[in-house]
């Protein structure tokens, strides 16, 4: 449970923590240090915590062009990106740094049943999911958009496997999944795609 999370209404938004952009890992060490992890502590993150992560992901690092963390073709910015924890989801708003309550109700076990019943999906503390609008890259590059979007997602999400590192964290790629059946869970429209659920928490020592 996060405090700041859960006390927050439906369409309320909280101001996240300024990220840093200084750490103590290199990234040789986050890099050789990566693994995939399916066990994790049952040990809550702190909002600066899950701050970093989203910051990781799609955070704006050049306000004057509004440049993101990840690169993207012709700057379109296709992504998104929602967290899911037992305090409800949510969806991440780049431009303020901010995060928008959706919903309050713990979807974390349906969203494990539509990742296959992957139990690790359920079994921590929040999974970040990464959708697309294909149609913002489409729009300007036709079909090969569509590719350019898989190779957006490949770098935000290896952004967030690697910063999941640098603050003492792990974190689990999942690509198996029933899109329609995770896009139902988050109550996405027809347009927003999942592609990518990253859980994200504590390793669980054997
Ligand atoms: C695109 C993609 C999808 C994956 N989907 C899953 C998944 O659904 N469930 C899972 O347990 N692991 C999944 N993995 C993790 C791989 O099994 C893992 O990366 C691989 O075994 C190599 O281990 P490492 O990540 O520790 O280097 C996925 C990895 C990638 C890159």
């Amino acid at each position: 449970m996060i405090n700041e999370l859960k006390n927050l209404k439906i369409n309320e938004i909280i101001k996240l923590p300024q990220p840093k952009t200084k750490g103590e890992l290199s990234v040789e060490e986050a890099i050789f240090t990566r693994r995939s992890v399916r066990s994790f502590e049952d040990k809550p993150l702190t909002l600066e915590q899950i701050s970093q992560l989203l910051w990781s992901a799609q955070g704006i690092t050049y306000a004057r062009g509004g440049y993101r963390a990840a690169p993207s073709a012709g700057a379109t910015y296709p992504l998104d990106v929602y967290l899911v924890s037992a305090d409800g989801f949510f969806h991440y708003l780049p431009e303020e740094h901010n995060l928008e309550k959706i919903s309050s109700e713990n979807r974390l076990i349906a969203l494990s049943e539509a990742a296959l019943d992957q139990e690790w999906v359920r079994n921590v503390v929040v999974n970040l999911v990464i959708t697309a609008i294909f149609e913002r890259t489409t729009t300007r590059y036709g079909r090969r958009g569509i590719g350019y979007v898989y190779i957006e997602v490949g770098h935000t999400a290896e952004n967030v496997h690697l910063q999941a590192i640098s603050l003492g964290l792990v974190s689990l790629p999942v690509g198996a999944f029933d899109d329609d059946e995770v896009a139902k869970v988050l109550a996405l429209p027809s347009r927003v795609k999942p592609i990518y659920i990253i859980p994200i928490g504590y390793s669980r020592k054997e």
